[in-house]
């Protein structure tokens, strides 16, 4: 079982280590869970085959046994002896972005174990494209379980550190392979039903998912009303900081955050327009993410976690613009701000 501390080993994001892997791969077999990075954030991994490993996996993070994970495979070969029907839906969308940050819904083949699909009878599966976890799930030779590597509810890891901050000696082995590119979530499809469906925006932006399937149904604005009855594990309160955190339009941003200041508090801010200036407050650390969304995904949670880590008591955001591609953005921050 857990030794205290998780054993942290850097590896090269680019060309793994085998010998490393090998380290990862014995402790999966021995039942162990070990932090790794993926393309898009880190993943708290388990042998998807193991009932006890993914009870701990459950236990590490705090998170409600329906919940259902991702199961990463190294490709769609791998994915399809997971599914009870792998429609060709399924099979243009994993031609088209594996490996990558998509992840597939579809039915559960009944040698699955329905542990990993918090009992449901359907199966997520998703190809990484990130070395170490290519590297780790070839190596494994079986599919890896894999939530974000947080708590329940909290802000999912970019880094080696912001996971071993969360887990501690939850977690018995970290890959360190540093920061996530993308820095947000794969985006989760549904491809069970008569059109796929986007149940969670990420890292793919919808319009791509749209270009290989015209007949996507989503909308950004009506999508994520609809996912959070639809995902499991997608209810409202989620990716959350510890200090409160509310949106604000453009033009309010600057007399909220004088507000704040002004009330005594420590106030962070996260901007995107150019535009935009803060008055100069005491205790106002502003961090500007940009206007190009692919770059503002990249850093938002590593901002969030350093926010944090100053202890600020609120966070203030600038209302991203609306449409497709600031959607994953847009409903993580949503997410962020919902009471529990
Ligand atoms: O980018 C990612 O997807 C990361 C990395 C580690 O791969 N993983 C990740 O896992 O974000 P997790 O468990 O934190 O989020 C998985 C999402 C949840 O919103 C969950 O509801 C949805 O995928 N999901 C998983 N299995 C599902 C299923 N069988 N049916 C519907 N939604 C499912
Ligand atoms: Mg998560």
């Amino acid at each position: 079982m857990s030794t205290g501390f998780p054993r942290i080993v850097a590896i090269d994001s680019h060309a793994p280590d085998a010998r490393v892997i090998a380290q990862a791969v014995n402790a999966l077999r021995r039942g162990r869970l070990v932090a790794f990075p993926t393309e898009t954030v880190y993943g708290l991994g388990a042998r998807a085959f193991d009932g006890a490993a993914l009870a701990r996996v459950f236990a590490a993070k705090g998170r409600p046994a329906h919940h259902p994970l991702i199961a990463h495979v190294t490709g769609e070969g791998d994915a399809c002896a997971l599914a009870a029907a792998w429609p060709p839906v399924a099979a243009r969308l994993a031609r088209a972005f594996w490996p990558g940050p998509l992840t597939l819904v579809v039915e559960r083949a009944a040698h699955v174990p329905a542990a990993i699909a918090g009992g449901g009878d359907s199966i997520a599966v998703r190809a990484p494209a990130h070395p170490v976890a290519r590297a780790l799930i070839e190596a494994l030779g079986e599919p890896i379980a894999a939530p974000s590597a947080n708590r329940y509810q909290g802000i999912s890891p970019t880094t080696a550190a912001h996971v071993v901050r969360q887990l501690g000696a939850a977690v018995d082995f970290v890959l360190d392979g540093g920061s996530c590119a993308a820095g947000i979530e794969s985006t989760v499809v549904d491809v069970r039903g008569e059109r796929p469906r986007i149940l969670r925006p990420g890292a793919t932006a919808a319009a791509r998912v749209r270009a290989v399937v015209p007949n996507l149904e989503a909308t950004a604005e009506r999508a994520s009303r609809e996912a959070a009855r639809a995902s499991p594990g997608m209810g409202a309160r989620h990716y959350a900081p510890r200090a409160r955190l509310h949106i604000a339009i453009t033009a309010e941003v600057a007399a909220l955050i004088e507000a704040c200041a002004g009330a005594g508090l420590l106030v962070g801010a996260i901007t995107h327009s150019e535009g935009l200036t803060i008055p100069p407050a005491s205790g106002v650390t502003e961090r500007r993410l940009g206007a190009d969304p692919e770059a503002y995904a990249s850093r938002l949670y590593a901002t969030l976690h350093d926010l944090d880590d100053r202890g600020v008591d609120v966070i203030v955001v600038e209302a991203v613009p609306p449409g497709d591609a600031w959607w994953a953005i847009e409903d993580r921050l949503r997410r962020a701000t919902a009471v529990e």
